[in-house]
């Protein structure tokens, strides 16, 4: 039977805010005004309010964010950062394009960093742990936390999956002293293009990187160091703007989704971790642990149902990582999960009868095949 429940719907969101978004982009492209600007700082003051930091510095990019504010918190050459390594490549690629050394600690069955092993890859040349709140849910930031602060070394967040998430109260991004997130189209707050930001209460950090996001420049002659081009544009940050304050309502309807998965999934066949009573998940994505997980994605694409795989391949064996010298067998964690992870859809316009198709014909791949 053909079920036809698509991964992302964003037609349909266009459909949603046409009549909202229009005036908003006619009123920008009237302006004449297209980068940086009111519109920019509108929103920058938004996301301070939201995750309740002092500063915010919107980028063009979620990996941008990475790269500057590795920079802004002083990490260079030959440093090493430890990340996890199943994450969107964009973590490990930002420490090796600033010349650091990223040193993978694997994860544990939520898919997030395992706090327990980052001490035993702390070395003299260690200067930040880059976390990553892979799929809205947060990693142990308190171990996390307390791990950097007994050696005196930096977190930076990888938020790009979890705007809204929270860690007893604390907002994702907001706990370490750099927090950075992705608009993408994809994610839960998304722009019509290419976006991020980075979030921080370090006035230095915010200063740095708001002129790291334009030449380096100090002001419209002087240029303080060479950066790069990341500004937002004008027009994403209105958007955005509109989008944030639909934030809530989209993060209660991925939850309700989610919850409602959790109780319908066989989990007799599924792994699904369980909620944690210190996170509070905005769901940018929900990820099955299933056996044969390559046929039962393509029983649900003969049926109409979209989903993916965050990720197939671990980043240490990627070919474009073959210099950090890692190999199979070295997290056996990530590399078991890289072949049995499975992303359903969860989007916001999805109703409960889509959710209840597709965990019912989940369930029934796996009853068929006894
Ligand atoms: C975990 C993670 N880190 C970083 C990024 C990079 O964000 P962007 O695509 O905006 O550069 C993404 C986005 O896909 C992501 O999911």
């Amino acid at each position: 039977m053909k079920v036809n429940v698509p991964y992302i719907n964003l037609p349909m969101q266009w459909k949603a805010e046409r009549e909202f978004l229009l005036p908003i982009i006619e009123e920008v492209m009237s302006s004449g005004d297209f980068i940086g600007g009111a519109r920019v700082e509108d929103f920058e003051l938004s996301v301070s309010a939201l995750c309740e930091t002092d500063f915010c510095v919107a980028l063009n990019s979620g990996t941008d964010a990475l790269v500057t504010g590795l920079v802004a918190m002083g990490i260079g050459r030959g440093d090493e950062v430890i990340t996890p390594p199943n994450s969107f490549v964009a973590s490990t690629a930002a420490i090796s394009h600033i010349g650091a050394v990223p040193v993978f600690v694997d994860v544990v069955s939520d898919q997030s960093i395992d706090a327990s092993k980052i001490e035993a890859a702390i070395t003299k040349k260690t200067k930040a742990i880059m976390p990553v709140h892979l799929t809205g849910r947060m990693a142990q930031m308190d171990t996390i936390m307390e791990i950097a602060d007994h050696f005196k070394i930096g977190v930076i967040e990888d938020s790009a999956q979890s705007i809204g998430s929270k860690f007893n109260t604390k907002s994702s991004g907001s706990i370490g002293q750099v927090g950075c997130f992705s608009t993408h189209p994809l994610k839960n707050l998304n722009a019509c293009g290419d976006g991020g930001f980075l979030i921080t209460n370090n006035r230095d950090i915010a200063d740095r990187v708001r002129s790291l996001r334009n030449h380096g420049l100090l002001d419209r002659n002087t240029v303080k160091e060479f950066g790069y081009v990341s500004r937002m544009d004008a027009l994403q940050a209105s958007i955005l703007t509109y989008r944030l304050n639909k934030l809530e309502s989209v993060t209660l309807k991925r939850q309700h989704n989610a919850s409602l998965y959790d109780e319908l999934l066989d989990r007799e066949y599924c792994f699904i971790p369980e909620p944690d009573s210190k996170i509070f998940n905005t769901y940018h994505t929900y990820v099955i642990q299933v056996s044969n997980r390559d046929g039962l994605k393509r029983y649900l694409t003969e049926r109409g149902i979209g989903t993916a795989i965050h990720y197939p391949i671990p980043i240490h064996l990627q070919p474009a990582a073959k210099n950090l010298g890692y190999k199979l067998g070295d997290f056996p964690v990530t590399e078991s999960q890289a072949g049995n992870i499975l992303t359903l859809p969860i989007h916001q316009f999805l109703k409960d009868s889509d959710i209840e198709a597709v965990a019912s014909t989940v369930n029934k791949f796996f009853r068929e095949a006894e």
